[in-house]
């Protein structure tokens, strides 16, 4: 199986770029520009990695953040990152940052879609990846910095294909933003927007109705209401699930325990993602791997998550095909 999901073409669309850091980049990075760390080492980093729920990864992570300051630092994230999408055989993704994350340091929104977009260019050009950027809001913020960071994305609206809503999903429901998302559709941004994963299944339907959105991030918690999922598997509305990313922040204790496997089961467009891989412990290919160690999968059923993510993703039709002809010329 492990070679099956080695060379099986794969699509990610949940990746926070910010999520790619890894505490050797950290560090060169804390080096490179005087940013001070509260650790001695990249071993120290990873044992702090200990979470328990979705605010304690993210306390982290907001931190880690601070070592990204100038372009080159944006592009060396996201360059490390392609680097990994050619090792596991990623052919194309679709990646969200967090532009508050820095701007409300100080860090112009230019120098983070700049250096972000440098690399992608790159990879599609020499390593045959290509690629869409996802601008998130976070959730935790007022919908007015919200809307201020739409108005800062307009000059590089062609860069950026989407918007979407992320961090603290408790008490900050989809209803907090549907003025803003109603505007950035109105530039013609697609949307989609982090639910149902700590939060609940209300919070998946509030979204696809009130934030108009064409897939939901996580949205695992669909599963406590049937008629949802009855509705998402006939609509075939993308979930874009991170196996890893669940386990660590102990939204399924087990990877037995996770949903996933059922829901592709019951005909849901579920996909197989790595959210932030650098803090999670795994790239594509582990969540792959951890999926299939954890239930019982055929190889038909493993490249189905591969044929889901193809259909979910902002590829356009014609090229959508022929990676999915790709993928089926692995079942044989
Ligand atoms: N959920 C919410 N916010 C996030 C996540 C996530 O999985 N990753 C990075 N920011
Ligand atoms: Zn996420």
């Amino acid at each position: 199986m492990d070679s099956f999901i080695q060379n099986l073409p794969k699509v990610e669309l949940h990746l926070h770029i910010e999520g790619t850091l890894e505490p050797e980049l950290m560090f060169k990075l804390a080096k490179r520009n005087h940013v001070s760390i509260p650790f001695e080492s990249p071993q120290e980093v990873r044992d702090a990695y200990q979470f328990h729920n979705l605010q304690s990864f993210l306390d982290i992570y907001y931190q880690g953040a601070e070592v990204l300051i100038h372009e080159q630092d944006f592009y060396d994230l996201t360059w490390a990152y392609l680097l990994k999408c050619q090792q596991d055989k990623v052919v194309h993704t679709e990646i969200f940052f967090d532009p508050q994350t820095h701007t409300e340091r100080g860090i112009a929104f230019e120098t983070v879609v700049n250096g972000i977009s440098k690399a992608l260019k790159q990879a599609e050009q020499e390593l045959g990846i290509s690629s869409q950027l996802i601008m998130c809001f976070l959730r935790h913020l007022d919908e007015s910095s919200a809307f201020e960071t739409l108005q800062q994305a307009l000059p590089f609206k062609d860069k950026i294909i989407a918007v979407g809503l992320d961090s603290s999903e408790q008490g900050n429901p989809p209803e907090k933003f549907k003025h803003v998302f109603q505007e950035a559709i109105e530039h013609g941004f697609l949307t989609v927007a982090h639910a149902g994963e700590e939060g609940s299944a209300q919070n998946i339907i509030d979204a696809l109705e009130m934030l108009s959105i064409t897939r939901i991030d996580h949205g695992v918690r669909c599963a406590d209401n049937e008629e949802l999922v009855e509705q998402l598997a006939a609509k075939r509305t993308p979930l874009t699930i991170c196996p890893l990313s669940n386990t660590k922040l102990k939204v399924f204790d087990t990877m037995q325990e996770h949903n996933i496997v059922d829901l592709l089961r019951k005909g849901l467009c579920v996909t197989i993602n790595s959210d932030d891989p650098a803090y999670f412990g795994g790239y594509m290919n582990d969540n792959f791997k951890a999926v299939a160690d954890a239930h019982s999968l055929s190889k038909q059923e493993l490249a189905q998550f591969s044929i889901n993510a193809i259909e979910a993703s902002f590829i356009a039709p014609y090229v959508k095909e022929d990676l999915i002809a790709q993928v089926r010329q692995c079942i044989h």
